[in-house]
């Protein structure tokens, strides 16, 4: 296991990493992990049954028995497709609520490591370079001031049809960078290993490309 090769970004919301993550491992022939999709799986699972997001207990126990298939771009949840339901505004704020969960997070951990797999993986969140794979090859902390992200996160919405306020946007963003850097467990951090990408003046085609130049220069200091 060891010997398959990880590559983790990590970072605040819309600082770009799902779509940076997709790219690298597009160019390296990797599989993906997007670990915060695990996290709102749990989110919208235990909505469904009805619990609430301070019922620390029964999401650990949703999240231990977790039916989901990650299959070519496609999400199902309890064998449907959930790939839409769980981007829903209300499912990313329970997931990040119970995210700060110990026993959640523990729950999520072995299903995380089972998508390392050859030839590579290339796995985006909060905790991946510092919890889940430490003995990743290369870490990217991918960061954006609250500004560019804000915007970003507001075209993106734009391109979905739905109009929002940049001021609020920012509020929300603020307070879910608060909740995921301030929380006791895993909290958003860079590994002390990590590379640090300020992404905020740059595409993501231009982070894509900057990432791969690390990766090729770690490949050829161990060489
Ligand atoms: O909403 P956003 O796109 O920023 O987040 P996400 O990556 O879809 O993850 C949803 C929530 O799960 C985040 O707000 C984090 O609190 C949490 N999460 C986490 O704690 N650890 C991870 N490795 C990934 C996500
Ligand atoms: O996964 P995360 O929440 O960190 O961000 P994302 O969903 O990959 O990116 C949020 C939005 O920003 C997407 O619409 C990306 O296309 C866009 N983006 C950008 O405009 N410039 C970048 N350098 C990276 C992402």
């Amino acid at each position: 296991d060891g010997l398959v090769p990880v590559i983790t970004i990590d970072g605040p919301t819309a600082s770009g990493k799902g779509t940076v993550a997709h790219g690298v491992a597009r160019r390296l022939g990797f599989a993906v992990l997007d670990s915060g999709a695990l996290y709102r799986l749990t989110a919208l699972a235990s909505l469904r049954r009805g619990i609430v997001a301070t019922d620390e207990q029964a999401v650990a126990a949703v999240a231990e028995a977790l039916d989901v298939r990650f299959d070519g771009g496609h999400i199902y949840l309890e064998g449907h497709e959930a790939g839409h339901d769980i981007r829903q505004e209300q499912v990313g704020n329970f997931a990040s609520q119970v995210a700060a969960f110990g026993s959640v997070r523990q729950a999520l951990l072995a299903r995380q490591r089972a998508f390392r797999r050859p030839p590579g993986l290339v796995a985006d969140g909060r905790d991946m370079g510092t919890v889940v794979f430490p003995d990743a090859v290369l870490k990217v902390f991918l960061v954006a001031d609250v500004n560019a992200r804000a915007e970003r996160r507001r075209k993106q919405l734009m391109e979905k049809g739905i109009s929002a306020k940049l001021q609020d946007l920012l509020r929300d963003m603020r307070e879910r960078d608060a909740r995921d850097t301030q929380r006791a467990v895993a909290p958003l951090a860079p590994a002390a290993d990590a590379h640090t990408l300020d992404s905020s003046r740059m595409t993501a085609q231009e982070t894509v490309q900057a990432i791969m130049e690390l990766w090729q220069a770690k490949a050829k200091a161990e060489a």
